[in-house]
């Protein structure tokens, strides 16, 4: 049931800082022990010190003491662009996540695209 993620993800996209971009995003994390992780984008007048909605939530997770994550949703503020992870963030999610991780898209208007995490990022790199 992701209904739970889209609520928390899209409180998050509410509370956005994206003065610059306008455009707010809310991530939320589903952690393997169950607990849901929230984030959203957070901008800056320097514009590369801005973070995204996933950085966020990776480390409300991390400082919660989880460290794998089960499933990830992202929503946009609108259904014309479809708000998918950027290349860091992908490869962030990588870091705690498996290839078969589900991510869900969605945009005001409901589900975008369900995909993978590996589908998102083949080939990924790995140095453990
Ligand atoms: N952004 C995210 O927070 N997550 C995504 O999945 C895509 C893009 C943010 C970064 C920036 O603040 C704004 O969206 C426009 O790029």
């Amino acid at each position: 049931m992701i209904k739970d993620l889209l609520e928390r993800a899209t409180e998050a996209r509410n509370n956005a800082y994206a003065p610059y971009s306008k455009f707010p995003v809310g991530t939320c994390l589903r952690g393997a022990k169950g607990g849901l992780f929230a984030g959203c984008n957070v901008e800056n007048s320097a514009y590369p010190c801005g973070t995204c909605a996933e950085t966020g939530a990776i480390a409300a997770m991390v400082l919660a003491g989880e460290s794998r994550i089960n499933e990830i949703l992202v929503v946009g503020p609108d259904d014309e662009h479809l708000c998918a992870p950027c290349g860091s963030c992908r490869q962030r999610l990588h870091e705690f996540a498996d290839a078969a991780t589900p991510v869900h898209i969605y945009g005001p208007g409901g589900l975008q695209l369900s995909t993978t995490l590996g589908q998102l990022l083949p080939y990924s790199f790995e140095f453990r």
